[in-house]
């Protein structure tokens, strides 16, 4: 799923280059804990990715912005609700260490946001982009 990045590039340059950037950085780090690497060394890879999603999403809200999205506040929302599921799980790994529980959300967020927001929503945005630069 993850390794079929193409299906996710729709054409719109900037988001498609971010995406691709932040696929490859979830992919660093599922084989790190797939591997059994330290849980130090998924931490970091986990806050590697964190970062970038940051950088993304006030990328991606500023091009909205720019286009003129009808529903820039709602995928603004999405973005936020991510960012507090990632911090919070954040908290629980500094806080308990990677347990059984932490690692099935760390999965789960990761596909689920690949998969779903950036399969559906982010389709979304870029089919709004491509018909206004079409147009
Ligand atoms: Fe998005
Ligand atoms: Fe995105």
């Amino acid at each position: 799923m993850l390794k079929e990045s193409e299906k996710y590039m729709y054409g719109v340059f900037e988001i498609d280059s971010e995406h691709s950037e932040l696929i490859a950085r979830a992919e660093k780090l599922m084989a790190s804990y797939q591997n059994g690497e330290a849980e130090a060394e998924i931490l970091k890879l986990f806050e590697y990715l964190s970062a970038y999603v940051l950088v993304h999403f006030r990328n991606e809200e500023k091009l909205l912005g720019d286009y003129g999205y009808p529903e820039l506040d709602a995928h603004k929302e999405l973005h936020r609700e991510f960012k507090q599921d990632v911090m919070n799980l954040q908290d629980d790994i500094k806080e308990n260490g990677l347990t059984l529980n932490s690692r099935l959300k760390l999965t789960h967020l990761t596909t689920e946001w690949i998969d779903h927001h950036i399969g559906t929503e982010d389709k979304k945005i870029a089919n709004f982009i491509l018909n206004i630069r079409k147009g």
